[in-house]
């Protein structure tokens, strides 16, 4: 395969940094940048001294971001747009800052790759575009403009996807629940895998809010790095390239209580659930229609509980 070279936004996240791995790993010249936001310099320790990645520590907000880098590499001809302010309740409380990083930015990249002849664009959309979205599982077509949003993020993330859809270049990735390592368990708002393993690790106990029948479509990060190579027509098995929006998940839903049981078997931690209220606003269940991305040939490679075990091993590496 020609050696491309990637602009990969948030590079130094929990996505990011596996998908610039991923390309280095292929022979590609990955151009990175972040502004650590809620990225890290440990996700980036892999490929940082790597002659074929270029660092850039700059906000996507900046003007000209896309034609200075352009400027610099005039060979650059693919963006992967991950960079985003990624915890929901976050953008509820800045919903300005949120606008302006997770569409504007978004915007204006899409405009400068078109206007500069950048073959490929590709934008990490989300189920939260779909709202609280009850029929399952859930198709492409159901976000529309009418459907209420709960979150800037979810309003952002769509915005950017329809300008995408409607421009007729490009792709949208919506992707469901995404869990592996270099998932921060920090944060109050990370996923729920990452908390969990943290928790049992630890010997905590997991706090589930509601009766835990909740449930969610969970995809090993591996997969979702495939699904980006398809979507950008680097795939080593020649699938893709893709145009509009596409759902990424496995399709199948997991409950929350069945997560918690099978984090605690694999951690051998003892099996303690404290049930708290149900979150308002929380949605019940999230499964994604995966017909159309089946179609381009893509399918998870790496069942839920093998994921679960690797990312286990990970985070047990990192006590
Ligand atoms: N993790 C999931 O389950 C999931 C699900 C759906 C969609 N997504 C999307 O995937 C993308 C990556 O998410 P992630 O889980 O890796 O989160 P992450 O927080 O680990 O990565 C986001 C990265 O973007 C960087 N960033 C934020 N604002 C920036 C800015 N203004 N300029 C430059 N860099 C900036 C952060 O520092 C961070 O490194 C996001 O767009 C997110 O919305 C993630």
């Amino acid at each position: 395969m020609t050696k491309k070279i990637c602009l990969v936004t948030g590079c130094a996240g929990f996505i990011g940094s596996h998908l610039t791995q991923r390309l280095i790993d292929l022979g590609h010249l990955v151009v990175g940048v972040d502004n650590f936001f809620s990225g890290y310099v440990h996700n980036m320790k892999g490929f940082l001294d790597h002659p074929d990645f270029k660092f850039h520590e700059v906000s996507i907000t900046e003007d000209g971001l896309i034609e200075s880098l352009k400027e610099e590499y005039p060979d650059l001809d693919v963006i992967f747009q991950l960079a985003a302010i990624v915890s929901v309740p976050y953008s509820v409380e800045h919903p300005k800052l949120t606008m302006e990083v997770n569409f504007e930015a978004s915007r204006k990249m899409i405009e400068s790759s078109t206007k500069l002849g950048i073959s490929t664009f590709v934008f990490a959309g989300s189920a939260a575009e779909y709202g609280n979205e009850e029929r399952l599982p859930v198709c492409e077509e159901y976000a529309t403009d009418e459907v209420e949003r709960f979150s800037p993020y979810g309003v952002a993330k769509y915005k950017a996807s329809s300008l995408i859809e409607k421009s007729d270049s490009g792709c949208s990735l919506r992707f469901f629940n995404i869990f592996g390592p270099r998932q921060d368990p920090t944060s109050q708002y990370s996923g729920v895998i990452s908390r969990f393993v943290d928790f049992g690790l630890d010997g905590k106990n997991m706090v589930i809010f509601g009766d835990g029948t909740q449930s969610r479509d969970f995809l090993y990060i591996s997969d979702v790095i495939d699904s980006y190579l398809i979507a950008a027509g680097l795939d080593p098995h020649g699938r893709g390239p893709l145009t509009g929006v596409y759902n990424v998940g496995t399709g199948n839903g997991i409950s929350i209580l069945e997560l918690a049981n099978t984090i605690s078997t694999l951690t051998d931690a003892p099996f303690e659930v404290v049930f708290k209220p149900e979150r308002a606003g929380d949605i019940k269940h999230s499964r994604a229609d995966v017909s159309k991305i089946t179609a381009t040939g893509f399918s998870p490679l790496v069942s839920f509980e093998d994921g679960l075990k690797k990312t286990i091993e990970w985070a047990r590496s990192c006590k």
